[in-house]
């Protein structure tokens, strides 16, 4: 599989340290980057794992950097492509190029809060519990088939650092949890 990220990339690192085996398995052979100051590019080389970077700036739309994305994941062989904090949108041309093969990890229980600071939106909101879904991308924004879902509980007032850091614990488990069920073909899309 590859993995897409923008920033830090602690997702990255929960699949490389609970799912990664090299010729193994489950394998990730590429991390993508859009943005060349991602630290999730080091963690990549230090598990050497090959990267590369494809900001949006060196390409004329966005078509075109998700046609050289699509063809660098193709060159890879990948079966399976997870967005791990990749905070960009990816055309409905890629979307279609790898149907069903494309999964993304979000900090709210889908479809409640889909889109940017979702964990803030759901403390404005005070619900008394938020979460963490896996799903399947489709042309929608955190709209696609979902995988895997777990609650975390809201108390108020909120600290919002500490609800972060819970959900974000979370994600850690629940998206290494998620590829295992895709690759033991234990999930299927509707
Ligand atoms: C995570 O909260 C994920 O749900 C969201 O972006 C964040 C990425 O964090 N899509 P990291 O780069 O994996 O640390």
């Amino acid at each position: 599989m590859a993995v897409l990220i923008s920033g830090t990339g602690t997702n990255l690192q929960a699949l490389l340290d609970q799912l990664h085996s090299p010729g193994g398995p489950i394998e990730i052979v590429g991390v993508a980057s859009s943005r060349s100051d991602a630290m999730g590019l080091r963690r990549a080389e230090a598990a050497g794992v090959e990267s590369a970077v494809f900001p949006q700036a060196d390409y004329e739309d966005r078509g075109a950097r998700d046609q050289a994305l699509g063809d660098w994941l193709d060159s890879l062989g990948i079966e399976l492509v997870v967005l791990a904090g990749f905070m960009e949108l990816l055309t409905s041309e890629f979307i279609g190029r790898f149907r069903d093969r494309v999964i993304n990890v979000h900090p709210s229980l889908l479809p409640a809060f889909p889109g940017l600071r979702a964990i803030e939106r759901a403390v404005e909101a005070g619900v008394e519990e938020t979460g963490v879904t896996v799903h399947f991308v489709d042309e929608g924004i955190d709209t696609g088939p979902i995988v895997l879902q777990q609650a975390v509980e809201l108390s108020y007032p909120a600290d919002i650092a500490e609800i972060e850091q819970r959900v974000h614990g979370v994600e850690h488990s629940l998206l290494p949890r998620a590829v295992r069920m895709i690759a033991a073909k234990q999930v299927h899309d509707e």
